[in-house]
């Protein structure tokens, strides 16, 4: 009677060793690894023990002080990241080919947490990338997408694709439009990007979170939902992500999968994500085949509301000052 302690004993610590073991042989490729997603990925797999490559786009400069500070540059987080253990740079870029190729060379799985650099808002408005600019949405979202899904179908050993993307099936709300007119048709390109996985027979895993950028969420506020549903959209950390991306790769069941995840009200959602990715089934709905059409004329009408604001504040200010000006010339 007194054994059965002792076995129980055992066997978690023969589990220990298994989940250790498989951590240390496997290698992860990882993409935008300079972003604040990418980075907070990074720097999970490597204090995880896991092997992983990094897609870099500028080599690393040796004179520069590593950091990781919130305000560090690309550059500065790329030197940092390269010190840490098991983490190896491919320098490349995700639009190429070859670089998505080299990237995932050994790896199990590749984690693709790129998007495209954000212009500055009013360059956007005023000087939009024609499609075909290597810095245009369509490049990073979509064709860099292909670029990684044909690179897996050549790879003998990498068998996943996790893919943040974003809630982007409402073309017409008023984040998608505003997000595409600044973005370049990020949202638009995002969503056929996903398609991209659905249709390609791989073991993909899509996480469309909500907005991340706070770090300071209280724990027990988790959700995920499957299959594309939706949730309200919520503040999300970097971090939570990364841990979603990087967890979700033990769950045989979160492979063909879009999962929404967001943060409820305190004392509703989940501390960790292993309770919800258990209860994440592969996608059963039909998706619509494409948004891209229907994303730019939300972007055009949103172009056409501005600009009629616009015109309106410019025929007050004008009469305001015309005013002003014959008051004070009489
Ligand atoms: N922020 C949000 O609230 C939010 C919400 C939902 C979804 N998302 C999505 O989540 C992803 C990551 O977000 P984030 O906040 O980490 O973005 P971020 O900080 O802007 O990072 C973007 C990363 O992508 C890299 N990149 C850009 N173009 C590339 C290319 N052609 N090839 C390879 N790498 C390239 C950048 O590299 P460099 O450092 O070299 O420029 C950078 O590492 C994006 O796809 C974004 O659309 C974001």
């Amino acid at each position: 009677m007194a054994a059965a302690p002792t076995h129980r004993f055992i066997i978690s610590l023969l589990l220990l060793l298994l989940s250790a073991i498989r951590a240390y042989a496997m290698r992860v490729a990882v993409t935008g690894t300079t972003g604040r997603l990418g980075r907070e990925a990074a720097q999970l797999l490597s204090a995880k023990g896991i092997a992983t490559n990094c897609l870099l786009r500028h080599p690393i400069d040796s004179s520069i002080t590593p950091s990781i500070d919130k305000d560090a540059s690309s550059a500065q987080v790329a030197s940092y990241l390269s010190s840490l253990p098991g983490v190896k740079m491919i320098e490349g870029d995700a639009t190429d080919k070859s670089s998505c190729k080299a990237l995932i060379q050994d790896c199990d799985a590749v984690l693709a947490l790129h998007g495209p650099v954000k212009p500055p808002p009013l360059q956007s408005l005023f000087r939009l990338l024609p499609e075909d600019d290597p810095k245009h949405s369509k490049a990073v979202n979509y064709m860099a997408v292909q670029n990684l899904i044909d690179a897996v179908r050549q790879s003998p050993t990498c068998k996943r694709i996790v893919r943040v993307t974003g809630k982007g099936e409402d073309p017409f709300g008023i984040f998608s439009i505003l997000i595409n007119m600044l973005g370049n048709m990020a949202k638009g390109w995002n969503y056929e990007g996903e398609q991209l996985l659905r249709d390609s027979g791989l073991d993909y895993t899509i996480v469309r979170p909500g907005v991340m950028g706070r770090d300071d969420i209280p724990t027990g506020k988790l959700a995920l939902v499957d299959n594309g549903q939706d949730l309200p959209v919520s503040s999300v950390t970097h971090s939570q992500i990364a841990d979603l991306c990087v967890e979700c790769l033990n769950y045989p069941n979160a492979a063909r999968a879009t999962l929404t995840a967001m943060n409820v009200e305190e004392g509703t959602g989940e501390d960790n994500y292993a309770p919800l990715l258990e209860k994440v089934n592969a996608d059963t709905r039909v998706f619509p085949s494409t948004l891209l059409e229907e994303h730019k004329r939300g972007a055009r009408i949103g172009s056409a509301v501005l600009a009629s604001f616009a015109a309106v504040f410019a025929s007050a200010f004008i009469a305001v000052f015309k005013s002003v000006a014959s008051l004070l010339t009489s």
